[in-house]
């Protein structure tokens, strides 16, 4: 009987592309897919999009879209990722399709029936102008500990500390900024410290179904401290309209937390792939979705990120449970993919690869699917992609182990025995390529595992046989040594034959190539099973190089930042802005209103008028001004204007300048001549201060 399986990665949150961060995650559920396939299991291999929530409403009001165009918008893309790098979901939902909406209600009245579900007012941070409640990080302030400015409501990104938002001295919403104003509301949650979930939980976590490593984080997690603290709370699921997510039934204005509807939204997608009619047709399937999901011979399965372990292990099996549903049969936790040396990747932007570009450049999906596999585990460990580590395996693995034994042994049997293999394989021959088909079992066995790098490790182990064989059978002596035909047709099939299986067993990880080979060996889709039997007297096709090996010039533009954007900045005015000055530099300077009391021509001077200005100190200034081009003095005369009133007095050829009046002008005044002074809107009072 082929096993079931209802396989899921993580949704991604639908704020943003795919980083690399996700195609590793799907490269390592791919080729876990891919090999159950190969065994001839029966696989439903979903993902869908996390479409709700407090930021993806809020980025798609930014750029003046409903939420529902802005994720629309963001799965549009999604394909070029998923094709380039050989992602084979059977299908992609929404978290905002119908099918989760009504499976998330429907799971939520599920436990409510159960009495888990408890309503309490709680006293929460609200934005009046946006009307609407604060998340903790659209919350900002001073840290209450260091003092810091323009932190986030739930720790400081300066000193480190942990807060809760009502502790930020001076907060305000980081949305409208205004000054947010503690409001009760009546929120939901999902009773979990209900012995009840407790007890299951406990059980649930720790009978050795997860990751060591995952078990044992748990148990930190049920753990109280001394003070009481910690333990497993209550969730609160509710978050008040307006919230871009599903409505609570039976609680206007209510919707759930968008984490209560994501998991949801594992179930709303193979859902939706049966109403597609996918399983029907792929497997013959008759079962309803729910008959389906309700036979205990189906597993189900979740690949996910470390951060995220916590719903996935608690939450996530606590609302299956008790809605009566099917508990997930794995949750396999991955660690963090950093790049180059461990430089830490942002969930928002990713990182200094970008799989888009990886593609464009040229570069081979396969390439990254072999390195991440040979860096992957079943542990929850990080990983690093490192530029000489992946040109080593690459190059040296890949192409030079795997690859090139094809290349070594099909010209010969193309062109001397018109693509005949022989099915008369000598002692040595046979030795070798049981010793190849012996090694099976592990490769299966560490593939059901996930020890993807040591599934490669045996596979390149064997490899390494069949390079020793070549090199002491060497073909392209028997092809020069005469009535050796025989000898050299055996020796090139021998090459051939352990090649398949090697294609057999990378099959997973590599399924272009596998496709390519199929073709070049004239054979039907490899599965794990066609590794018993031998090809014997077959004829191949032509073998085309397969692959090709990695040039340090595209690692080296795969990491080149792109290039600045050269836009010629305008000029305001003619020249560029001063630089930024502080508030506490700006007030040193004192602008007030003056009065012109009197304004006249300065003998010997073609630029200078000399005024006389009241600034409201009892006295009269005297001030030189070039403006003489620009305006008669009569015309000024009783007018308003702004000086600098705090300016060193200056002694000139014509007498003392005791300030200075303000005046625009373009930086260059042969292009645009003009001097405009100042003249503030009626009201102003001499000796009024500019500020
Ligand atoms: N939307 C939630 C998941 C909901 S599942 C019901 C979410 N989305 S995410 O886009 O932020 O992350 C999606 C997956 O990518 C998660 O499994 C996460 O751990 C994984 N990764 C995000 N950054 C990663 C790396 N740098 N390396 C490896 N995986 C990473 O969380
Ligand atoms: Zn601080």
């Amino acid at each position: 009987m082929p096993r079931q399986l209802f396989v899921t990665t993580a949704l991604p949150y639908a704020n943003g592309h795919f980083h690399i961060g996700h195609i590793m995650e799907y490269i390592q559920a791919d080729i876990w897919v891919r090999f159950q396939r190969m065994q001839g299991n029966q696989v439903h291999f979903v993902g869908a999009d996390d479409a709700h929530g407090a930021p993806i409403m809020i980025a798609a009001e930014k750029v003046g879209k409903t939420p529902q165009q802005f994720v629309a918008d963001i799965a549009a893309g999604r394909k070029p990722y998923l094709d380039g790098f050989h992602i084979s979901f059977d299908h992609w939902s929404s978290t905002d399709s119908p099918e989760n909406h009504e499976l998330a209600q429907s799971i939520y009245l599920a436990l409510k029936e159960q009495g888990l579900i408890d309503v309490r007012p709680i006293e929460q941070f609200f934005d009046p102008d946006k009307g609407m409640f604060l998340a903790d990080r659209f919350i900002k302030g001073e840290c209450p500990k260091c003092g810091a400015k323009d932190q986030y409501g739930d720790s400081c990104e300066v000193c480190g500390a942990v807060y809760a938002p009502t502790e930020l001295k001076n907060p305000y919403s980081a949305l409208s900024g205004a000054t947010p104003v503690l409001k009760t509301s009546d929120h939901y949650f999902f009773k979990l410290s209900d012995p009840r979930c407790l007890n299951f939980l406990q059980d649930w976590t720790q009978d050795g179904k997860l990751q060591p490593a995952v078990s044992k984080k748990i148990k930190e997690w049920f753990t109280k401290d001394e003070n009481g603290e910690g333990g497993l709370g209550d969730w609160d699921i509710s978050r008040d309209a307006p919230y871009f997510g599903i409505e609570i039934p039976g609680a206007p204005g209510k919707y759930f937390y968008v984490w209560l509807d994501a998991p949801i939204g594992y179930l709303a997608s193979l859902k939706s792939y049966f109403a597609a009619g996918g399983p029907q047709a792929k497997y013959g399937e008759t079962r309803s979705f729910d008959e389906f999901l309700a036979d205990p011979q189906v597993e189900q399965i979740h690949f996910i990120g470390k951060d995220i372990t916590y719903f996935h292990t608690l939450f996530w099996p606590a609302m299956l449970k008790f809605s009566g549903r099917k508990l997930p049969n794995q949750v396999n936790v991955h660690g963090f993919m950093t790049v180059n040396n461990g430089e830490k990747m942002s969930k928002s932007r990713g990182t200094g690869l970008d799989p888009l570009k990886y593609l464009s450049l040229g570069m081979n999906p396969e390439w990254l699917r072999y390195y991440i596999a040979a860096k992957l585990n079943a542990n929850v460990e990080d990983i690093d992609f490192n530029k000489d580590d992946f040109m080593a395996r690459v190059n040296s693995d890949l192409v030079g182990k795997f690859v090139n034994i094809a290349s070594r042994a099909a010209g010969f049997i193309a062109k001397r025995f018109e693509g005949k293999l022989t099915a008369a394989i000598g002692d040595e021959g046979k030795a070798l390529l049981a010793t190849l088909q012996a090694g099976r079992q592990t490769i299966v066995e560490q593939y059901e595992a996930r020890e993807l790098g040591k599934v490669l490790r045996e596979i390149m182990l064997l490899a390494d046989r069949v390079n020793e064989y070549v090199d002491a059978n060497k073909p392209w002596e028997l092809a020069k040594q005469e009535g050796m035909d025989a000898r050299l047709q055996e020796v090139c099939t021998v090459c051939i034959e352990a090649f398949r299986l090697l294609s057999i067993y990378l099959k997973p990880v590599l399924p272009a190539v596998a496709t390519h080979v199929e073709a070049f060996l004239k054979i039907e889709p490899m599965t794990f099973a066609d590794a018993d039997k031998l090809l014997g007297a077959h004829t191949i096709g032509v073998y085309q190089h397969l692959m090709q090996r990695v040039d340090v010039k595209m690692l080296d533009a795969l990491f080149e930042p792109p290039p600045a954007p050269v836009v010629e900045a305008p000029k305001p005015g003619g020249e560029d802005m001063a630089p930024t000055i502080t508030i506490d530099d700006f007030v040193k300077v004192d602008l007030r209103i003056a009065k012109i009391v009197n304004a006249e021509h300065v003998e010997g001077s073609t630029k200078l008028l000399r005024l006389t200005l009241d600034v409201g100190e009892g006295r009269h200034r005297n001030v030189f001004s070039g403006i003489k081009e620009a305006y008669k003095p009569e015309d000024l005369i009783g007018k308003l204007t702004v000086m600098v009133a705090n300016l060193a007095p200056r002694k000139m050829k014509f007498g003392v300048s005791e300030g200075m009046v303000l005046a625009a002008s373009h930086a260059d005044e042969k292009a645009q001549p003009g001097v405009y002074i100042l003249e503030p809107f009626p009201g102003a009072q001499p000796g009024m201060r500019i500020r």
